[in-house]
């Protein structure tokens, strides 16, 4: 849908900005985050070679309890990381046994990351693509901002919307664009006002049919 890109998008500005990041992954391998972000127009490998970008591939059946806090700890304390990300929240609750519980590691880190000034960018993916979606686990009320990415059916073609949904510390916009993944790396579009119904994956259009002809061309 995007989550992983976006967050490449975001680590990588920090890494310009001489920041370093720790990426966790549990749902893909080093290789295909890599490959993904320089098809992208974003060279994380020079920042993995220079020690910056501390690139971590958890294999999920490995995991044991604590390790996660453990490897963050040392990344923060040992190499100064500013930005987490955990990419993703839903392949780690996939790797916890019943008698983990997920909310409660996650509040213990946050906290710990938050003290320390630290970013922490979590992704979570939706139960489906497209039409009803459900989350696994609510974690929403842990953090100050949180973005929904969503597909959406129009014009016999699969579009994708982005919507800030929570910003903690003051207003935020309530616009839903659209918006598209190139070879150029993430562009956002324009509010689509012209549809209603976009979250639910299969919006109405409530434009005139000229407006559907142009969104079409801009597609
Ligand atoms: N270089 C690229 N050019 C165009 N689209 C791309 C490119 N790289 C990735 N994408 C699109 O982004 C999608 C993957 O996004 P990703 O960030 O991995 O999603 P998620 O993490 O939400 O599963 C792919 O399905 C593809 O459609
Ligand atoms: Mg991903």
């Amino acid at each position: 849908m995007g989550k992983s890109t976006l967050a490449c998008i975001y680590s990588h500005a920090a890494l310009l900005r001489g920041e370093r990041v720790q990426v966790l992954l549990f749902d893909e391998t080093k290789r295909i985050f890599l490959t993904r972000a320089a098809g992208l127009g974003l060279d994380l490998k020079r920042f993995v070679g220079d020690g910056s970008l501390l690139l971590e591939q958890i294999d999920p059946a490995e995991l044991s309890a604590g390790e996660l806090s453990t490897r963050i700890e040392k990344g923060v304390e040992g190499s100064n990381v500013r930005i987490v990300v955990i990419d993703s929240l839903t392949g780690y609750l996939n790797a916890l046994s019943e008698e983990q519980h997920l909310v409660l590691q996650m509040h213990e880190i946050l906290t710990y990351l938050n003290q320390k000034g630290v970013v922490t960018i979590l992704l979570l993916a939706n139960h489906g693509l497209i039409g009803n979606m459900a989350v696994p686990i609510d974690m929403t009320y842990l953090c100050d901002a949180v973005m929904l990415l969503r597909f959406f059916e129009s014009g016999g073609r699969l579009r994708r919307a982005i919507s800030v949904v929570k910003k903690r510390a003051g207003p935020h916009e309530d616009t839903i664009r659209k918006f598209r993944i190139s070879s150029e790396g993430l562009s956002v579009g324009e509010p689509l006002d012209q549809f209603r119904g976009i979250l639910t994956g299969v919006p109405q259009f409530e434009g005139k049919s000229s407006e559907l002809l142009e969104d079409k061309a801009s597609a």
